[in-house]
């Protein structure tokens, strides 16, 4: 499988400023000259669009294993797009992967080794990127906009705690983000730099 492009993948709670720092990192790659695009999950395919309906309905009433086969469906098809990208030498920055499958059904008991059996058809990312936050914050920042089932307060604690666990394992690479935008901004491309080899400005 050969594959010219990187494939970045930000991951965190809701608000914790993830399409900020995608933003803003596809302007600095394309500025230097790097062929980058952006991806997001749930996906805008049919699986992704039936996530989403049923995420903004307001009612939770799928069981969080369904949740979780949604999740990786959506995902599997996903990774045939992305790895058409990286073979053409495009670069892709992806709003969440299978981490979010880990933390959020996770967060809801879910077995995390099943849920790691069901990304095995899965394309895998070079970098994963954590961007850290307490969700007292998180939801003050997306407040005004319409909120998903999965956007409360004590389940998104449970979610940040796995998301933690996971990058102490070093599966993700975390940032605090209760700091200036551009300070944040300063540690993703620092991770970036490494990971590409090549300065950015
Ligand atoms: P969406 O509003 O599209 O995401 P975001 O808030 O990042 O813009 O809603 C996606 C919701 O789905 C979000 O609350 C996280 C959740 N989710 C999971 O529970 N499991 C997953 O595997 C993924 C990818 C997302």
């Amino acid at each position: 499988m050969y594959r010219k492009g990187f494939f970045i993948v930000f991951e965190g709670i809701d608000g914790s400023g993830k399409s900020t720092q995608i933003e803003l990192l596809t302007m600095k790659l394309k500025h230097a000259g790097i062929d980058a695009i952006n991806e997001q999950e749930p996906t805008n395919n049919i699986i992704g669009k039936l996530i989403r309906d049923y995420a903004e309905a307001g009612d939770r009433y799928l069981s969080p294993e369904v949740e979780a086969l949604l999740f990786s469906a959506d995902r599997i098809e996903h990774s045939k797009r992305i790895l058409s990208y990286l073979q053409q030498g495009i670069t892709v920055i992806c709003d969440r992967f299978y981490h979010s499958t880990y933390a959020y059904q996770g967060a809801s008991g879910v077995d995390i080794d099943w849920l790691k059996s069901l990304q095995k058809n899965v394309i895998k990312p070079d970098l994963v990127i954590l961007l850290d936050i307490d969700p007292d914050s998180s939801l003050i920042r997306v407040s005004g906009r319409n909120l998903t089932i999965f956007e409360n307060n004590s389940y998104l604690r449970k979610v940040r705690e796995i998301y933690n666990e996971l990058a102490k394992n070093g599966d993700l690479v975390k940032i605090n983000t209760l700091k200036p935008i551009l300070e944040v901004e300063k540690d993703v491309q620092n991770l970036i730099e490494k990971l590409i080899n090549i300065k950015l400005f």
